[in-house]
């Protein structure tokens, strides 16, 4: 079956069986493998993107739901120059990358949080990842990264 989307600003087209899911598309057909595999059963986050926007989890997802859709992985998250994006640094000053494995999905839910709530309270955001595990680091520096963030970018369109 041919699938055609957009992926990270580019539209892609691929051809895979019909059964597919997206996180199996976007790793094995499209080399976007920072989308990790986990559990596999949509219990873990590690292969979490944005679809149209909105956080799924791409071993749970058909590829061909994202036909004609939007998707976003974490090799679309970046600063205009290409590095990291201010989330992700904050993620590397907070503390709160270790072995690293459950950062990509972190991010993409802390991205999804902050673009539907700029000003999320510490619940919120501890909400806005409860679908994502981390095995190492006790969440406070994930919560920490992701609150100093919103408050960054407040800052800055309150200086725009
Ligand atoms: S690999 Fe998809 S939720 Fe764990
Ligand atoms: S940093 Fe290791 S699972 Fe989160």
């Amino acid at each position: 079956m041919k699938m055609t989307f957009n992926l990270n600003g580019n539209p892609v087209s691929v051809e895979a069986p019909a059964d597919s899911t997206l996180l199996t598309v976007l790793r094995d057909y499209l080399g976007m493998t920072g989308t990790k595999e986990g559990c596999n059963i949509g219990e873990c986050g590690a292969c979490s993107v944005l679809l149209d926007g909105r956080l799924v989890n791409s071993c749970l997802t058909l590829a061909a739901q994202a036909q004609g859709r939007t998707v976003v992985t974490i090799e679309g998250v970046r600063a205009p120059d290409g590095g990291p994006n201010d989330l992700q640094e904050a993620f590397i000053q907070y503390g709160a990358v270790q072995c690293g494995f459950c950062i990509p999905g972190m991010v993409l839910a802390g991205e999804a949080l902050l673009a539907a709530n700029p000003r999320p309270s510490r619940i919120q955001i501890r909400e806005a990842i409860a679908g994502n595990l981390c095995r190492c680091t006790g969440y406070q520096q994930i919560v920490d990264a992701i609150q100093a963030t919103a408050s960054q970018r407040l800052g800055r369109s309150n200086h725009v």
